[in-house]
């Protein structure tokens, strides 16, 4: 909430391909809100590679602050070579996973669950992903991604060292496994919890702190452990074994990539990053597609929109109590889906729409909807 109990929902596309998709997102979101006459403004900045050209930040603090005084952020993605090219001080300050870290975003939820009408888009096979419904559960500001010592430096020998280190607090374990709890029991009360604690301490760590939790404050909760190389191998011979997937930062980054294929597209997957709920009983949230900038489709409008739009689904869900509305734009995105709107990337060589089109084709399908 900013100044004068103005509600805002951020909109920032950023590199790549992020603004094209994002396009779509906010177009629906933006309709949702006009028909429901919903209390919220939408706020636009810059982040990323064309925010660094004009202001020398990816995130001025002006957006940043209107980020953190947000109901909810709508995201679009980061990196690209035009980031990359950005000074490491520069590209570091303010970037997405600054964002995460200072917001306390550390419960990313990314479900996997695919439309019938794409089971012949997957390399797998249909009877595989068919009735697919698994949330991988990542915890998200911490791990190898934030770990201190990290670097790189010259010895004395003169061969360079690159360090990176994965440690995590019996805190932050705890955290994120009570989300994850918390997300089963809404579902189906089952959580694989997943670590390497036959090589890494912080993965003993993981498991004994995650069966912790599960004994003493969740009974109810059906808990099995995982390696995290077997649950890789596991999201593709069997999915459908899965609820919850709770993991760590890394894990769950190549995980969700790799379960993506379920749905026959990256370009499907949206996410929701949370933080913890605050006294006035809102919390923190960015909503993202689970792809990145996708240099090489970028600028061409060929783009699936369908993971921002399915981010939206999860905003209304989780930050705006709009449950119901929720489902009437999933329902619109199977609709279009089942009338035959394709992006490339879905269209299985046939006939495919623009990013434009498809985010169009959606929206259409929603008005119907929309009572
Ligand atoms: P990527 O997710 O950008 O792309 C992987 C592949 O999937 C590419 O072939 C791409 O064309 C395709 N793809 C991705 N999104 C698509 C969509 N919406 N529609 C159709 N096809 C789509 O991953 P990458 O190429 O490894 O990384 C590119 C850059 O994106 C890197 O700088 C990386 O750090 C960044 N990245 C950012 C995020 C994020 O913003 N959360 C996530 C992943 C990667
Ligand atoms: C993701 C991305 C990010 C990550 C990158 C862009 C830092 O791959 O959100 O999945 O690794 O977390
Ligand atoms: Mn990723």
């Amino acid at each position: 909430m900013t100044v004068a109990g103005r509600r805002t929902i951020v909109i920032a596309g950023g590199d790549g391909v992020g603004p094209e998709v994002t396009a779509e997102g906010r177009r629906i979101l933006a309709r949702i809100i006009d028909k429901r006459a919903l209390p919220f403004e939408l706020v636009d900045v810059e982040y990323g590679a064309s925010a660094y050209n004009r202001h020398g930040k990816v995130l001025t603090e002006a957006a940043f602050a209107a980020m953190r005084d947000a109901d909810a952020i709508l995201f679009g993605a980061t990196g690209g070579p035009e980031f990359d090219a950005i000074p490491a001080a520069a590209r570091k300050a303010g970037n997405l996973l600054a964002v995460r870290r200072e917001l306390d975003l550390f419960a990313n939820l990314r479900p996997i669950k695919p439309v019938p009408e794409l089971h012949e888009t997957s390399s797998l096979k249909a009877r595989v992903i068919d009735g697919v419904d698994l949330v991988i559960v990542r915890e998200l500001v911490g791990g190898i991604y934030f770990g201190q010592p990290r670097g790189i430096e010259v010895l004395a020998n003169g061969e360079r060292l690159g360090t990176n280190t994965h440690q995590y607090t019996s805190t932050q374990i705890r955290k994120v496994t009570r989300a994850a709890f918390d997300l089963a029991r809404t579902r189906n009360s089952r959580v694989c919890s997943v670590a390497k604690e036959n090589v890494m301490e912080a993965g003993r760590l993981w498991r004994e702190e995650v069966q912790a939790v599960r004994d003493s404050e969740y009974p109810d909760i059906e808990l099995n452990h995982m390696l995290a190389d077997n649950c890789a191998m596991q999201l593709v011979r069997a999915p459908k074994q899965f609820d919850v997937i709770l993991t760590d930062n890394l894990f769950g980054d190549i995980l969700s990539d790799c379960a993506a294929m379920v749905t026959g597209s990256l370009g499907m997957l949206p996410s929701a990053s949370l933080g913890p709920l605050r006294e006035d009983g809102r919390r923190a949230a960015l909503y993202e597609p689970v792809h990145g900038s996708a240099p090489d489709i970028a600028g061409q409008s060929i783009a699936n929109p369908l993971g921002s739009i399915y981010s939206v689904a999860m905003l209304l869900r989780f930050s705006l109590g709009r449950r119901h509305d929720a489902d009437l734009l999933e329902q619109a995105i199977a609709n279009a889906l089942a009338a035959g709107a394709r992006t490339r990337d879905i269209a299985m060589g046939g006939e495919s729409l623009s990013t434009t089109d498809m985010g169009a084709a959606v929206l259409s399908e929603l008005e119907r909807l929309l009572d």
